[in-house]
């Protein structure tokens, strides 16, 4: 019997390892930052649903996920920003506090599908509030009502939705019709409000995002020592795969990428198929995510351990490029991505006159038309966290820089990612400094 209480226990404490999280209070502070950018109104957030084959891949919403470390599926949140009226007739201890009301909606349980899929919280389960650390939880089936009761101060016309979310649409169509309106009226779009909130990294958010790059960098130094003539690119994914796991990754970020030769030129290869061969180059786009927190790394080697003098010239040419840009960065001034390499403040430009400025192709001609994507995006709860790219990188933003350049004619493809981190005195501070950098690193990484 005790065997068995500490075996469970121990379960228990592996399970809740496994799983980090921000402590439970900054999901708080976030639904307040969010009330107070609403300015009035009420926010919608549905949690991703449970797919209805059990066995398919499941993540939850990113904004609710930001907003409430809640993992569960098929959950709703909703925000109700300051208001009198509200005010007035609220009931609950916990809202005096606080300028603003939140509630968690919790779907019934599905005993069959736990049986599938694991047991979850509904709003009856004992503890659920502290739980979920949101002040009011109810019945997702009580989320009309309780609408209805608010709609007399706040009407559908201050409603803040995320705008693909088609249960936000079937509830706003319902409720209308609840109230006797026949037409949904417009909505606001929350994501606004959310992409500024997220962009900006807490303390605790940029910790999991180094877990997740740390875990990442662990999986890229053994990729280096797997790859070699003969190894297919997807026993290299599946060796990246496994350290990430081993990490302490739940999954990876997005579908790895490695290409060798030819494959190597095209930018998002990811079937892996392919055998290396000795004399090719092979990029290696590939990274795990911690936590809900994302990594995003490439790094581009020789298949045979030994760059040629051309492929270094140009791995020398990628590597100059980013060292530019970072060298570039000013915080609050610089910012991503511009396509047409005009704006000088961007890094993108940076990037494509170091390049434009270095080197030439078989045909004598500069190599500036051959950097074909932008130089970086954001990083968060998704590998590209969403921005507004019109606007500078500012202090606590987490983003990647990844020059590369494509070569097909040349059988050559180099691209070099790293994620970086502003810090507080608006500094970079390069999450990826540990894997090797230099194409001598990189051969003296790949020895047995
Ligand atoms: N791995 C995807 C990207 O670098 O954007
Ligand atoms: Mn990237
Ligand atoms: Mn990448």
């Amino acid at each position: 019997m005790r065997t068995l209480l500490a075996l469970a226990l121990l379960t228990c404490t592996t399970f809740a390892h496994a799983f980090e999280s921000v402590p439970k209070p900054e999901y708080r502070t976030r639904r307040a930052a969010l009330a107070d950018k609403m300015k009035g109104g009420v926010a919608i957030f549905f949690a991703a649903e449970e797919p209805i084959l059990d066995f398919m891949p499941y993540r939850q919403d990113e904004d609710f996920y930001y907003l409430t470390g809640w993992n569960e599926p098929g959950a709703a949140l909703v925000v109700i920003a300051s208001s009198p009226a509200v005010a007035a007739t609220d009931i609950t201890p916990a809202r005096a506090m606080r300028p603003y009301r939140e509630i968690l909606f919790l779907p019934a349980r599905q005993l069959r599908t736990e049986k599938y899929t694991g047991v979850k919280m509904d709003a009856a389960t004992p503890g659920v509030t502290t739980a979920t650390g949101v002040d009011e939880v109810h019945a997702m089936a009580e989320m009309p009502a309780i609408l209805s009761a608010i709609s007399p101060t706040h009407r559908l016309g201050s409603v803040w939705t995320e705008p693909d979310s088609k249960q936000t649409k079937a509830l706003l169509d319902f409720f209308a019709a609840s109230i006797g309106l026949g037409t949904t009226p417009p909505t606001q779009d929350v994501t606004d409000l959310t992409t500024e909130l997220r962009a900006i990294k807490s303390p605790a958010e940029v910790a999991l995002l180094r877990k997740a790059s740390d875990a990442s960098i662990a999986a890229q130094l053994a990729e280096m020592k797997a790859v070699r003539p003969g190894a297919t690119e997807g026993h290299v994914a599946g060796v990246i795969i496994g350290k990430l796991m081993d990490e302490g990754c739940e999954r990876v970020s997005y579908a790895p990428i490695v290409g060798s030769g030819k494959n190597a030129t095209t930018l998002h290869y990811s079937s892996n198929a392919a055998t290396m061969k000795s004399g090719d180059l092979v990029v290696i786009d590939a990274a795990g995510e911690y936590s809900m927190y994302a990594s995003d790394i490439t790094r581009t080697l020789p298949v045979n351990g030994r760059f040629t003098a051309r492929q270094r010239e140009i791995y020398d040419l990628v590597l100059g490029a980013q060292r530019a840009a970072a060298a570039a960065f000013v915080a609050g001034k610089s910012k991503i991505n511009d396509p047409n390499h005009k704006e000088p403040d961007s890094l993108d430009t940076v990037a494509f006159n170091y390049i434009n400025e270095h080197g030439k192709d078989l045909h004598g001609e500069s190599l500036g038309k051959y950097m074909i994507h932008g130089i970086g995006h954001l990083v968060g709860i998704d590998v590209h966290d969403p921005w507004i790219y019109s606007r500078p990188l500012e202090k606590g933003m987490v983003f990647t820089i990844e020059p590369g350049i494509y070569l097909p004619e040349e059988n050559i493809g180099v691209r070099i990612e790293d994620v970086v981190y502003v810090d507080d005195q608006g500094k970079l501070d390069d999450l990826i400094a540990k894997l090797p950098h230099t194409a001598a690193e990189i051969e003296a990484a790949m020895k047995h």
